[in-house]
């Protein structure tokens, strides 16, 4: 088959991705409070991380440390640059600015910090791409309010959103409210602390419920952080960050097909809300028919109808598959099948490339917005060599194979796509498992799980072959 030397759009945003707390480190220094992923132990692929109460001694929480990004993010930043960079996604740590969450007064150490870290990038033409709340939130707002459990969360959430705008508008454009705010979908395997939400569930809990409630509570806090973003700052672009894997019917046959549809409004009526403004039918039906008596106002609805997002930003990393089973209640934790036309990674996803185009497909004939692909690569063990060289072809596979897709969505379909920016572009914790050793980037950095190593940075054969797709606009994948 002959090459595809067909460029990217002009000021196509290449780029790397991360977050505040798998990389920065520092968890207690600039005035910073404790956040839910500074009680997060280590975990494996078959040992799921535990979410502690308080912080024990004799257990390892390898958020503390990250990858000290917080003291090295100058030569971090420099490596970016010289991979060509145009944009660098990464989040701001709510525990930096308001340490408990619920103060009226930012922590100017914590402003400081980004305002310095964002000018190293723009030093280097690299614009910053920032994602509000990441995986993590103040823990003080689990104990005191039950995290999104409680409506009050939606005020404190905005004077952060307020604050970081107000701060930032002229140094940061791109903005995204929730990391992956659709995988609560997942909800029945949440630990002990939940992602975002800072759900702990009691025995008593209707955690379907809950779940929703809780999304409820963050969607009405996004629609207001958009609709205020744009008050302070128009030309601010707000977006949604969605975990888009597509659930492919395993068969032709119609119900696997009818139960695969309702698998994805399940996953996907978070972005329903985001871009439509407004709840599909077949949720308000479902709320009914499960008696979830859900607090929803109609100034939320107003609210949510007010703040539709600019784009949406989403990441990829897998698709999945499902089996009619004899009801439409679709239950993320039991209903996926295995799909036989498609590997698994050495953590279990599912690698698909083709289904990357489906997804960019399937978002604009949903929404007709831009979209962003924020995340995208693959978690894999890489071996440092004598003279600190690393072969990464698999990780250039992976990633050939998924731009390849993105080319053709563009190109060929039509998709209006603003940039790329693969996860983890440098080595940091992984967020499912906590370990240093499922690694994404284009730079290793020498650190073992248990925090050991020289913490330098090495770039591996990937790097010099991102470099080369950047500076040929994709051409040369
Ligand atoms: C996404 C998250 O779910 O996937 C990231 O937004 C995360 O925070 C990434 O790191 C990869 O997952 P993991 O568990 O391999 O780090």
């Amino acid at each position: 088959m002959t090459q595809d030397t067909r460029k990217f759009p002009e000021n196509f945003l290449w780029g790397g991705a991360v977050a505040a707390h798998q990389l920065e480190g520092g968890y207690r220094e600039g005035g910073k409070g404790l956040s839910t992923a500074d009680l997060s132990t280590l975990g494996s692929k078959d040992h799921p991380r535990e979410n502690t109460a308080t912080i024990e001694e004799g257990k390892y929480y390898p958020n503390h440390q990250g990858i000290d990004f917080y003291h090295r993010y100058p030569e971090d930043i420099k490596l970016f640059a010289e991979m060509g960079f145009k944009c660098f996604r990464t989040s701001i740590a709510w525990t930096r600015i308001f340490p408990n969450g619920d103060e009226k007064t930012p922590n100017e150490e914590g402003l400081k910090f980004y305002d310095d870290m964002f000018d190293e990038c723009l030093k280097y033409g690299i614009q910053p791409v920032i994602t509000l709340s990441h995986f993590e939130m103040p823990y003080h707002l689990v104990t005191e309010y039950g995290g999104w459990r409680d409506r009050r969360l939606i005020d404190f959430f905005l004077n952060f959103a307020e604050v970081c705008f107000k701060r930032y508008h002229k140094k940061v454009k791109y903005w995204m409210t929730f990391n992956e705010i659709n995988n609560q979908t997942n909800f029945e395997s949440a630990g002990a602390v939940y992602s975002d939400s800072g759900l702990v569930f009691g025995p008593d809990d209707n955690k379907e419920q809950l779940m929703y409630q809780a999304a409820h509570y963050e969607l009405v806090a996004s629609a207001k952080a958009v609709a205020l973003g744009h008050q302070i700052d128009p030309s601010l672009q707000i977006g949604s960050m969605i975990a888009m894997c597509p659930i492919y019917p395993i068969s032709s046959k119609p119900e696997d097909i009818l139960f695969a549809q309702r698998a994805m409004q399940t996953r996907y009526w978070f972005s329903d809300v985001h871009c439509n403004g407004f709840y599909p039918k077949w949720l308000l039906n479902h709320f009914e028919t499960q008696g979830f008596e859900m607090d929803i106002t109609p100034a939320d609805l107003a609210a949510l109808k007010e703040g539709t997002v600019d784009y949406i930003g989403f990441s990829y990393y897998m698709s999945f598959a499902v089996k009619y089973k004899g009801n439409l209640l679709y239950n993320e934790n039991q209903d996926l099948v295995a799909n036989p036309y498609v590997k698994a990674s050495d953590w279990g996803w599912q690698v698909d490339p083709v289904g990357l185009r489906y997804a960019l497909n399937w978002f604009t004939d949903r929404y007709h917005l831009p979209l962003f692909i924020v995340e995208n690569g693959l978690g894999a063990i890489d071996q440092l060599g004598e003279n600190n060289e690393i072969h990464d072809d698999y990780r250039i596979k992976y990633l050939r194979e998924h731009l390849e897709q993105v080319k053709k969505a563009i190109l060929d379909d039509g998709v209006d796509l603003l940039g790329y920016t693969p996860w983890g572009c440098i080595d940091l914790i992984a967020a499912s498992t906590g370990q240093m050793c499922k690694r994404y980037g284009f730079i290793y950095v020498d650190q073992d799980d248990y925090g050991q190593g020289s913490l330098k940075r090495y770039k591996k054969d990937s790097f010099y072959w991102y470099q080369n797709v950047i500076a040929t606009n994709g051409a040369q994948l």
